[in-house]
């Protein structure tokens, strides 16, 4: 597995052009993306990231990759990141790693997102993964209250539960809220449940990533399959 996404983070490589100014995305598949660039970059070439994630800052860091933010750029010529599920019109689940919401910052400022997996990521209809929901402490009953009514108005329900450090504690996210995942099993209407999420008072952010990423990079047993949105 952890081949097939160095495979695909070798392949995303080949679009990023001396110059560019890049997203880097967060998890073990990006990673390769990050080392793999670094590689390039200790061979000369000049690009610039911004890291979507304290990890992949100190990643970036340790391979070289000069590093800036957002407030210093007014654009990104591409992102590159995992996914934990990507459907057919490259709507997205991310946030498995808990970076999602400086990562659909980041995809959100960038001419283009190319999405990194091996194909077991590549389903049907989202939502076998737990859909992740950044939210703030303050109020979580109330905010988990209003989550489930969009869930119903959606057709979806499933249970909830405040993501757990390995250590027991509650996991904190790089800007310090917390994560509930939903397991919700299928969304069919993804689109309309990202907006209903997306205005809901005390969600910072949610994990669908609706018409972000244009190109999917999948690496599988049979080879490397490149999908593009239509
Ligand atoms: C982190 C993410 C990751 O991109 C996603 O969890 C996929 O990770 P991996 O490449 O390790 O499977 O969204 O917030």
């Amino acid at each position: 597995m952890d081949a097939l996404k160095r495979q695909a983070a070798a392949r995303a490589l080949e679009h990023v052009q001396d110059g560019m100014k890049l997203g880097l995305g967060t998890g073990s598949t990006a990673k390769h993306f990050v080392d793999l660039l670094g590689e390039k970059v200790a061979k000369g070439m000049r690009v610039i990231g911004v890291p979507t994630s304290e990890a992949t800052r100190a990643q970036a860091q340790a391979c070289g990759v000069p590093l800036t933010t957002l407030d210093e750029i007014d654009h990104l010529d591409l992102t590159v990141d995992g996914a934990d599920e990507c459907d057919g019109a490259l709507n997205l689940i991310k946030g498995g790693g808990g970076a999602l919401l400086r990562e659909k910052i980041v995809a959100a400022a960038s001419d283009r997102m190319i999405v990194i997996a091996d194909d077991s990521k590549w389903v049907d209809v989202l939502g076998r993964f737990p859909l992740p929901v950044e939210v703030i402490p303050f109020g979580l009953a109330a905010t988990q209250r209003a989550i489930v009514s969009a869930f119903a108005q959606s057709g979806v329900s499933g249970q909830m539960e405040v993501r757990k450090a390995k250590d027991g504690h509650v996991f904190v996210t790089d800007g310090g809220h917390w994560i509930v995942d939903a397991h919700l099993g299928k969304i069919p209407d993804a689109p309309s449940l990202a907006g209903m999420l997306s205005v809901i008072p005390g969600v910072v952010e949610h994990g669908l990533f609706i018409g972000l990423a244009r190109t999917a990079v999948l690496a599988g047993a049979q080879g490397i399959r490149v999908v593009e949105r239509r």
